[in-house]
């Protein structure tokens, strides 16, 4: 049996990512990306690769927001990998990279604040990110009446 494992996005597993969001942004839990949007932001995303041909199992992307800040979007594992640390393992890989590239910070909106805790970010208010975020928001269903909370990790 091969072992999944986790890799930068392809063009061909945008229509994956596509669903994978889909169906998750249904129950609520984060925004859905059009094509459009991901296409544009493909070289942000990780996947997690079944290694058989599959589907991909998961997705997260990191994307520079401002000076010295980035922001871990549109994470999900699907519900048959979930608890097997693949979700840890992929938002990992967005903060290495986020090192790498010099950010001082990361941060999410979410409503899974134990999961970031786990590593290592802290809640803060939402007034603490950078402005340029809320460009992103005002497109959001829930503007202005946002109940996510802001997780910020310093790196
Ligand atoms: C959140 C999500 C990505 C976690 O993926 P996962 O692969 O199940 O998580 P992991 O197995 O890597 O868990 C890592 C750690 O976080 C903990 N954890 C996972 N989800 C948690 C939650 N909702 N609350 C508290 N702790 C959580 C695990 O117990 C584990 O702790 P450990 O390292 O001490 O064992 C997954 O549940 C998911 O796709 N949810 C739906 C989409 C979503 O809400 N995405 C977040 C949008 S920002």
């Amino acid at each position: 049996m091969e072992t999944p494992t986790i890799r930068k996005a392809r063009m061909n597993d945008v229509r994956e990512i596509h669903t994978l969001l889909l169906n998750v942004a249904a129950e609520g839990l984060l925004l859905p990306r059009s094509l459009r949007q991901l296409y544009s932001h493909l070289r942000d995303f990780y996947v997690i690769d079944p290694g058989n041909g599959g589907p991909i199992l998961g997705c997260c992307a990191l994307a520079i927001i401002w000076e010295g800040a980035g922001e871990i979007r549109s994470l999900v594992v699907d519900a048959k990998a979930r608890g097997q640390g693949w979700g840890k393992a992929l938002t990992q890989k967005c903060i290495d990279e986020a090192r790498e590239l010099g950010l001082g910070r990361v941060f999410a909106l979410t409503y899974q604040v134990g999961f970031f805790e786990c590593l290592g970010f802290i809640e803060v208010t939402k007034e603490a990110l950078p402005q340029k975020v809320w460009s992103d928001c005002i497109n959001c269903p829930h503007f202005p009446d946002c109940d996510e909370h802001a997780m910020l990790l310093s790196l």
